[in-house]
């Protein structure tokens, strides 16, 4: 597919000029007045135009398309019949085709270019739950600033991304790509990468459009299964869905997508309630509404409107501004309006929307900006990256065990085994959702030991963890029952001081189109370990995956468990400085992890049942298994580091009567031998209310750093928007009543007090 448009651009760029002519000019400040002064001259064709959006001939992030229509889609950018190109990048291709918009279209209006820039895009970042293992926001708004000066480099302008959608289901393999099961810490998030996506300002040439997504409740899909229905509650709803898109919003991202999903019978993208009562008008969102890839033609499948026609005329009254790759805006709207079935001021409000954005882009100004072959030559891959992605990377890293301090290794003497095939892969920790990136460009663990060069290391990779050719729109072949190289791995182990066992998923096993039903470790991986065991017990077990796993047999048996997921390009090299402790790890889980699969959906923030206890002992009328625990293996919020920390002196101070505010504060101290950090954590549960509470909910956090020994007061201050919740109505209520505060490193923190409202 690739020659396809390479060849175009070649004939394309013969003539191409830097700058177009410009009847665009624009200053910001005047902006709606532009806009109107735009919309004016546009027909009705071409406004349908701009709500047209076409996959290139690069990638396909969906179903593909039939050929006939993929055919005109140049000869449409020609006739002003498409707004934006999406899967067209690299700045050669993004010239060739903007050139087409601006001088060959009648009004010359700029195509804006999106892609999915997920986690970086040619140098790649953790996958975003990994990143939001460090609760680092920091850290997260750079690797979003990273992606956006690469990706701009390469002439795109618009992110799909972030997804912000929280979810409780390990078994949905989009999970790799969100920031986890928490609404407040997903808000924190979404805003962090809305920041670093954007910048302060949007028309600078190293900022992108981001796009918050996917609205909504698409992380809720039944039993896990990709696209499946989704089917919460009101309350589920306003305070564990919404809260991260109102977030993204308070961040000013400019657009938004629409989910694939059905909610409440309703698929998202002709739902009216989610993209015109509570988007646009109760939230006042002022970008556009994308759809997803084909999301309005899905209508059709899901059985809520019969063609195309019906689909295109409920997507754009429910307030979905742009059509991305179902065709049926540019086949239907026009005759739809014509015919008096779509008010033609539906179409000017979307049109406005999109043109807005491209001028606060400045592509009015110059639709090449983004284009400089030197800026893409000198950016993409430069080395100035690779610290940020590395930074990033060492602190999404979640040690989950470490028994008789195994953990961090000792750096010269040792013998050290390395087994695993994903110890010596250079794609899998690049993980998902990375389609810029290039093969084969990630530093592996292998790799990364090796720096550490006192110790010597030998390499057994013991089993496959997928076999054949890996693609992002091809499934996987996961059928690997070979044990032949187990004889090796286990000699190998043998001799070895310690061995290093790098396992778990490989890097597309999870992301779109990737639930599993098995949330173990893949293929013969969980039988290696127990044979490696049975010579050396003194395993650290270095996990990639991008999901939770539920790993009980590990975590009975083997002495140190490190959580690595995917950390993109610099992954050996930042757990290798985990591993031999010059990074003290920081990392805290933002999912449960499960004891067994069977407990997902499994989140801590759940409601509490009218039966929660054991009445008493070997009675069975309890919420509850009775094959298995209730609890989580691995909790929300959960790490451990090389030293420890102590918190006590909890104090309450009430003065919400006064000034609206409770304050908390507890005394951290570093009680180990090691400088590190801690991220401490605040929890509250309204114990009565007019709609149910969750037994606990994240309000607040903060990491302190502290050398050994150090003592730190931790103040957080509470107000009405953490103490309040949405009713059942969609509106913010404080209840008086009593709260109960917990404070700790995670979300089954002991230390408690509390406060009267
Ligand atoms: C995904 C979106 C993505 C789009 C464009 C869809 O399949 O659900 O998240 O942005 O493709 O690639």
């Amino acid at each position: 597919m690739k020659s396809i448009l390479l060849g175009l651009v070649g004939v394309l760029l013969m003539g191409c000029q830097q700058n177009p002519p410009s009847n665009n000019t624009t200053n910001e400040s005047n902006i709606d007045q532009k806009v109107e002064e735009l919309l004016s001259k546009m027909t009705l064709e071409e406004k349908i135009g701009q709500m047209n959006q076409y996959s290139g001939f690069m990638d396909f992030t969906g179903p593909q398309p039939d050929k006939g229509r993929a055919a005109n889609k140049l000869e449409h950018i020609k006739n002003g019949l498409v707004g934006s190109m999406l899967n067209v990048h690299g700045v050669e291709n993004v010239r060739a085709v903007q050139k087409i918009a601006v001088e060959e279209s009648r009004l010359g209006i700029p195509l804006i270019f999106g892609f999915d820039v997920i986690h970086g895009y040619k140098t790649i970042s953790p996958i975003p739950l990994a990143e939001a293992a460090s609760w680092d926001l920091e850290a997260m708004k750079r690797s979003a600033e990273i992606a956006a000066e690469e990706a701009s480099a390469a002439g795109i302008n618009w992110t799909f991304a972030p997804m912000v959608d929280i979810s409780r289901d390990a078994r949905w393999g989009r999970v790799m790509e969100g920031a986890g099961e928490d609404p407040y810490l997903g808000s924190q998030i979404a805003k962090a990468r809305v920041n670093g996506f954007q910048g302060d300002d949007l028309s600078a040439t190293h900022t992108v459009a981001a796009t918050a997504k996917h609205f909504a409740a698409y992380g809720f899909a039944e039993a896990g299964r990709e696209y499946n229905t989704v089917d919460i509650g009101t309350s589920t709803l306003y305070n564990v869905v919404f809260p991260p898109f109102r977030a993204s919003i308070e961040a000013d991202v400019k657009t938004f997508m629409s989910a694939f999903n059905v909610l409440n019978g309703i698929p998202a993208t002709g739902d009216e309630f989610l993209l015109r009562d509570i988007l646009k008008d109760k939230w006042d969102f002022n970008g556009f509404v994308v759809t997803d890839w084909d999301s309005a033609g899905e209508m059709v499948a899901h059985g809520f409107v019969k063609d195309g026609r019906a689909a295109a005329k409920q997507a754009v009254i429910a307030g979905s501004d742009m059509d991305m790759e179902s065709y049926h805006y540019i086949e239907e709207l026009k005759a739809l309006v014509e015919d008096g079935e779509v008010e033609e001021k539906l179409i000017d409000d979307s049109v406005r929307r999109i043109l807005k954005v491209k001028f606060e882009l400045g592509l009015f100004e110059d639709p090449y900006k983004y284009c400089s072959e030197e800026r893409e030559k000198e950016t993409l891959y430069n080395a100035k990256f690779r610290e940020g992605v590395r930074d990033m990377a060492k602190k999404s890293i979640v040690l989950l065990k470490n028994k008789n301090e195994l953990l961090p290794l000792k750096s010269s003497g040792q013998r050290i085994a390395v087994i695993g095939a994903l110890a010596n892969d250079k794609t899998s920790p690049l993980g998902s959702w990375r389609i810029g990136a290039d093969e084969e460009t990630a530093v592996t663990v292998l790799e990364g030991l090796e720096k550490y060069d006192q110790n010597t290391y030998s390499y057994s990779k013991g089993a496959d963890v997928v076999t054949g050719e890996t693609s992002f729109t091809q499934e996987l072949n996961i059928n690997t029952t070979d044990k032949s190289g187990f004889a090796e791995a286990v000699s190998t182990a043998k001799s070895a001081h310690v061995v290093i066992m790098v396992l778990g998923e490989h890097g597309l096993q999870s992301g779109e189109g990737r639930s599993r039903t098995r949330i173990d470790l893949p293929g013969v991986q969980q039988e290696l370990l127990e044979e490696v065991y049975k010579v050396n017990k003194n395993i650290v077990l270095v996990l990639q995956n991008g999901r939770p796993l539920a790993l009980p047999w590990a975590d009975e048996h083997i002495p140190a468990i490190v959580e690595a997921w995917q950390l993109g390009t610099e992954s050996g090299n930042a757990i290798a400085e985990v591993l031999y402790g010059d990074y003290n790890p920081s990392g805290k889980l933002p999912m449960s992890f499960p004891r067994h699969v069977g407990q997902v959906p499994i989140y801590y923030n759940q409601k509490s049942t009218g039966r929660p206890f054991l009445p008493s002992p070997g009675e069975v009328f309890w919420s509850h298994y009775t094959d298995e625990k209730n609890s989580p293996l691995y909790p929300f919020g959960y790490g451990l580091s090389y030293t420890t920390f102590d918190l006590k002196d909890l104090t309450v101070e009430n003065t919400y009567a006064d000034d609206g505010t409770v304050t908390v504060s507890v005394s951290l101290t570093n009680t180990g031998k090691r400088k590190g950090k801690s991220t401490v954590q605040l929890y509250i549960r309204d114990e009565y209310a007019s709609v149910t509470r969750p037994v606990r909910e994240l309000k607040s956090f903060e990491q302190a750093e502290l050398e050994a020994g150090e003592s730190r007061k931790i103040t957080f201050q509470l107000t009405d928007k953490d103490l309040g919740f949405y009713d059942n109505n969609g509106e913010f209520i404080v209840e008086e009543g009593s709260f109960q505060v917990f404070v700790g490193e995670d979300s089954q923190a002991q230390l408690s007090g509390e406060f009267q409202l």
